[in-house]
């Protein structure tokens, strides 16, 4: 593997290697197995894999967020070293590289942009929009991968290719999670200690609310999930919200949901002073 740090340095290894297709994995660093699921997906089915680690500044609306968010790039590299081939790239730009002028651009991606996360932290999904559509310029990938983790991030990166008509597959792959069912991310290394032994709460009640749709209506689903993650000390919900995965369109009744639509209950967490997401699939009755 090889590690490049400029636009130009990248395109040159790429025109030089001439490998196709070429599969992007977009990360911010701070690496765990559910980012590794990806770049092993694109080493399978991509001659050539760029992993780009990058802490993109325009999609923190918060900047105690962007301040403490992990930073680990000598554990990044040995880990992607374990998995890389000989010719495939890691690419560390500085902010200069990808916004070399202020990025000023403004996206409309309507409902994906009213509900969820997107009301929660307001201009994320323009500042993701932002340095996903300048990776995509930049590396030219066949196909980019994410993580359903971020179901909503999915769902904008689908919205911008078609709005920008960039030719690339979404390749959107499933969620990772720790022996304990707590979905893995690069935050939960900033959980504190008790707060990350009762963290597994997350996933135990969306995932028992999955199973509840079979006899109850959404208003008690939410009810539930409200109450049991309230009730666990340092832990605060935002929102649940169950959407379909295309428009996320949010449903508030079992009548509202269409059939040949996939539907996930969605859920964010203050735990302690951290964030969390996490979601599940809604079965169809
Ligand atoms: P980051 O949080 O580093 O995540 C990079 C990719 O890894 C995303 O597609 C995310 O959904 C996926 N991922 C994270 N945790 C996962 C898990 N437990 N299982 C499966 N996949 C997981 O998402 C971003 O960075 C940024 O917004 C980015 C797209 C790089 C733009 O800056």
């Amino acid at each position: 593997m090889k590690v490049i740090s400029t636009v130009s340095g990248l395109q040159k290894q790429l025109e030089t290697t001439n490998r196709k297709p070429v599969g992007l994995v977009p990360t911010m660093g701070a690496l765990h197995e559910g980012h590794l699921s990806l770049v092993r997906r694109a080493i399978l089915e991509c001659a050539q894999a760029v992993i780009s680690i990058y802490v993109n500044p325009t999609q923190f609306n918060n900047k105690e967020d962007l301040k403490r968010y992990p930073r680990t790039p000598d554990a990044d590299l040995k880990l992607l070293n374990t998995v890389l081939r000989e010719d495939d790239l890691i690419f560390t730009p500085a902010d200069c590289e990808i916004y070399p002028t202020p990025d000023r651009r403004v996206f409309h991606f309507g409902n994906l942009d009213n509900v969820m996360e997107a009301k929660q932290r307001p201009g994320h999904f323009n500042g993701v929009a932002q340095v996903v559509s300048r990776l995509f310029e930049i590396v030219k990938p066949d196909i980019a991968y994410f993580g359903q983790k971020d179901f909503q991030q999915v769902a904008v990166i689908r919205e911008l290719v078609r709005q920008l008509n960039f030719h690339i597959k979404i390749s959107s792959n499933p969620i990772v999670r720790e022996p304990d069912g707590l979905a893995m991310s690069s935050r939960n290394m900033l959980l504190e200690p008790q707060i990350r032994k009762d963290a597994p709460v997350i996933y135990k009640t969306i995932s028992r609310a999955a199973e509840m749709i079979s006899e109850n209506d959404i208003p008690e689903i939410k009810k539930y999930v409200t109450c049991n993650i309230n009730e666990r000390a340092g832990f605060e919900i935002e929102y649940f919200e169950i959407a379909d995965d295309r428009e996320l369109r949010t449903v508030e009744s079992q009548k509202e949901m269409e059939k040949g639509k996939k539907y996930y209950g969605c859920i964010a967490v203050k735990a302690g002073k951290i964030r969390l997401i996490d979601n599940i699939e809604f079965p169809l009755l």
